[in-house]
């Protein structure tokens, strides 16, 4: 019976910034709850095991990287990437059978992906982008929620007006008619928003110039992507790649793309990129406040409200459903 259920697939989870993962230092990260030391080999590839010593149960991340291999701080013993045990210290003769456990690790654009099951995973996720020379920037950060509430506040347009007054919407009192519309699939939702010619705020005024249309979407295993469109080209394209450190801490990896144009691109990232970490310090502060007031009223059932149209279809994909929007397409209408 139990061989009939299929196991869901696995997936790539970002864990850490390459340039974070230095030659001799091993590096402890937090994944659904679980830590794990990131280590570099010889060979050019990454090494992930489970961060605590089957002898003794010291932190491998308090240890060295000797040889490609991890060394623990305790008693010396050495491990490999297949978290397989090849030395152990003043012992001479064979090394016995000792395993820790272990993750595939590798690296791409800049980033650290671990999965549980290689073979099921596929590729990480892929940042698209069209055919201009472009700049690219990743800002890293924690947010002390769930991913669910996280990936949300992505894409939910209503908070901007409130909590990015001025800089996201809200400048003037000028509004937009802005069209939303939401539809997916089984394992993602996409959103496009158009009517809104020029956003009410700082961060289009300085950068952006008139656009088309934006784009928004989420995907398994936490993937929102925002682009900015404007004759037919992509003008901006925001990759937020969201892993769990547990329940209710989440970490996210916001990767910017923009068109290079000249090199007025590295200009325009070198502003916008200090204003989008004052936004997502905004979130963060939102976010984190929301969160302490819920645990300390006890967990309470959120209200949904009319306009909160994102979250009933990232709760259903992350729990396996097809999400409403793939049923029901909707379109609607908002001034913002
Ligand atoms: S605790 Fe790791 S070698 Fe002894
Ligand atoms: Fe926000």
């Amino acid at each position: 019976m139990d061989d009939q259920i299929k196991k869901p697939r696995a997936y790539w989870h970002p864990v850490a910034l390459s340039k974070s993962l230095k030659r001799a230092k091993p590096l402890r990260i937090m994944l659904g709850g679980m830590a794990y030391a990131l280590f570099r080999t010889t060979a050019g590839g990454i090494g992930c095991v489970k961060d605590i010593c089957p002898h003794r149960f010291a932190r491998f991340s308090e240890g060295k990287v000797v040889g490609g291999e991890v060394q623990c701080p305790y008693h010396g013993c050495k491990f490999n990437a297949q978290g397989r045990c090849t030395e152990i210290p003043v012992h001479n003769g064979e090394v016995p059978n000792r395993f820790v456990k272990n993750l595939a690790a590798r690296e791409q654009d800049g980033l650290i992906y671990v999965t549980d099951d290689k073979d099921s995973a596929g590729e990480p996720h892929q940042l698209k982008w069209d055919d201009q020379p472009y700049v690219r920037r990743i800002i890293e950060n924690k947010v002390g929620t769930s991913l669910v509430n996280v990936a949300e506040n992505v894409l939910d347009p209503t908070h901007t007006l409130f909590v990015h007054k001025g800089l996201m919407r809200g400048l003037t009192d000028k509004t937009s008619r802005v069209t939303i519309d939401v539809n997916g699939n089984q394992e993602r939702i996409d959103i496009k928003f158009s009517g809104e010619d020029v956003q009410n705020g700082i961060v289009s005024r300085l950068l952006e110039g008139k656009r088309s249309y934006s784009t928004g979407s989420f995907e398994l295993p936490g993937i929102v992507e925002i682009e900015y469109w404007a004759n037919g080209k992509m003008k901006l394209a925001n990759t937020l790649m969201f892993s769990k450190i547990d329940e209710n801490t989440t970490r996210g990896f916001a990767v910017l793309t923009a068109p290079r144009q000249f090199g007025l691109g590295f200009v325009k990232a070198a502003v916008f990129i200090p204003l989008l970490k004052h936004i997502i310090k905004q979130d963060r502060v939102m976010m984190d406040m929301s969160h302490e007031n819920w645990e300390a009223n006890g967990r309470p059932n959120r209200a949904m409200s009319p306009t909160d149209f994102v979250r009933p279809n990232i709760e259903a994909i992350m729990s396996g459903i097809t999400p409403p929007a793939a049923i029901n397409p909707v379109r609607i209408v908002y001034e913002l």
